[in-house]
């Protein structure tokens, strides 16, 4: 990473005031406003210079009304995709809806009915959960198994016993948050294959696929043979730090399926962008290759501090390095403390905001998540206030 982007994303910052939910909510949701921001999934860094020009010379025109997503976006995406993870998407199949949570409520309502079974691989992301049993649909909860190599893989006798019963969609979460794996080629091609054998629609939520580590590459569904019935959701969100100007594509290769959904978000009225989004993803996916590379490289960077001080101050917090994303999950059962109590001194003593492990079902009991998209200076203070709270205990 070049010193300049080094110095870019390493600036203190101050976010209070800004309407953001991760310093400004802090008082709203864990009662007290002292502490680190280190849970919403979201970034301290500022996003790619050239996606702040865009928007600001858009405001300056002062009219924003109704949107009319550009040819010019769906090429950046297009060509964004081809050149980053040599996937090759038709502009057509791409579908904008305003947020990934939104599309997977979408696909559930428009590809089942009421009464389906769903399955979802389990410790995940809480939305997951209501995106099923808001519209009537039942959760099979397929759980991931502990692993010791790989840390979590997926129960593929589990899966097809829940295929067999007449499932008739997979949401999957890929990288998965919150274990922090980069599946590989091999596990999803036996994914679908298994998914085409029982004619289950696999929807793929790959909002963090741009945060890979270790030589590990994002496997984009719609790469695998036979995929042509999968739905791949993405978000220049997520990528390039702009969750608030809530905008995401849904790509569906297959006409039938496409239509349906077309028909869906039709229906919510929730087809046309928001200006801002659509300009900053264009913008992002056309200008952001060296912010990315560099912002991945920070975050593996402050993953490594992290995997380090835990295990050599706080080994008995079982951490692993993830693969994927800039979450990191980690196991606070051998504290032999209650979950509310590890809430309760994360907040109270060692002043971190952390994601309650709870959020990702019943399997997150005794853990907690740590977001490491912030300044190096904000993980080394979260990690020592850990320490000492752990420690004066
Ligand atoms: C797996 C996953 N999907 C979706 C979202 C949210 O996406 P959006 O803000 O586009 O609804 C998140 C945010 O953390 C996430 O981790």
């Amino acid at each position: 990473m070049r010193d300049e982007m080094r110095a870019y994303l390493d600036a203190p910052f101050n976010r209070l005031g800004t309407h953001c939910e991760k310093w400004d909510g802090l008082e709203r949701y864990f009662g007290r406003s002292d502490l680190i921001a280190m849970w919403v999934a979201d970034m301290d860094f500022p996003t790619v210079p050239q996606v702040k020009q865009a928007l600001v010379e858009r405001a300056e025109h002062a009219i924003y009304g109704y949107t009319d997503n550009s040819e010019a976006e769906r090429e950046a995406e297009a060509a964004w995709l081809l050149r980053r993870h040599g996937l090759r998407v038709e502009k057509e199949w791409m579908l904008y809806s305003p947020g990934v949570v939104d599309s997977l409520h979408f696909c559930v309502d428009a590809l089942t009915a009421p009464g389906d079974g769903i399955v979802i691989q389990t410790p995940v992301y809480g939305p997951f959960f209501s995106s099923v049993s808001q519209f009537g649909r039942k959760i099979v909860e397929s759980p991931l198994k502990r692993d010791g190599e790989a840390g979590w893989v997926m129960d593929y006798e589990d899966l097809e016993r829940a295929f067999e019963g007449g499932v008739k969609m997979l949401l999957l979460c890929s990288p998965h948050n919150p274990i922090g794996r980069v599946w590989r080629r091999e596990e999803l091609q036996r994914l679908v294959d298994l998914a085409n054998r029982y004619g289950v629609i696999v929807v793929a939520d790959e909002i963090h696929a741009e945060f890979t580590f270790d030589g590990h590459r994002q496997t984009r569904i719609l790469s695998l043979d036979g995929a042509d019935r999968c739905v791949m959701l993405t978000s220049a969100t997520k990528s390039f730090n702009l969750a608030g100007l809530r905008h995401s594509t849904i790509i569906v290769p297959d006409e039938k399926l496409r239509d349906a959904l077309k028909e869906e978000l039709a229906r919510a009225h929730a087809d046309m962008s928001n200006i801002f989004g659509s300009i900053a993803q264009t913008a992002a996916y056309t200008y952001g290759d060296e912010w990315m590379d560099a912002v991945v490289e920070y975050i593996r960077e402050n993953r490594d501090y992290a995997v380090s001080f835990l295990r050599e101050k706080l080994p008995e917090i079982g951490c692993r390095p993830q693969e994927g994303t800039y979450l990191m999950w980690l196991d606070f059962s051998a504290l032999g403390m209650s979950h509310e109590a590890v809430m309760k001194m994360l907040v109270d003593e060692a002043h971190v905001a952390m994601n309650s492990g709870l959020f990702f079902g019943e399997s997150g009991r005794g853990w907690f998540r740590l977001n490491l998209a912030t300044q190096r200076a904000n993980v080394t203070a979260a990690l020592e206030n850990l320490y000492k709270a752990i420690r004066s205990r």
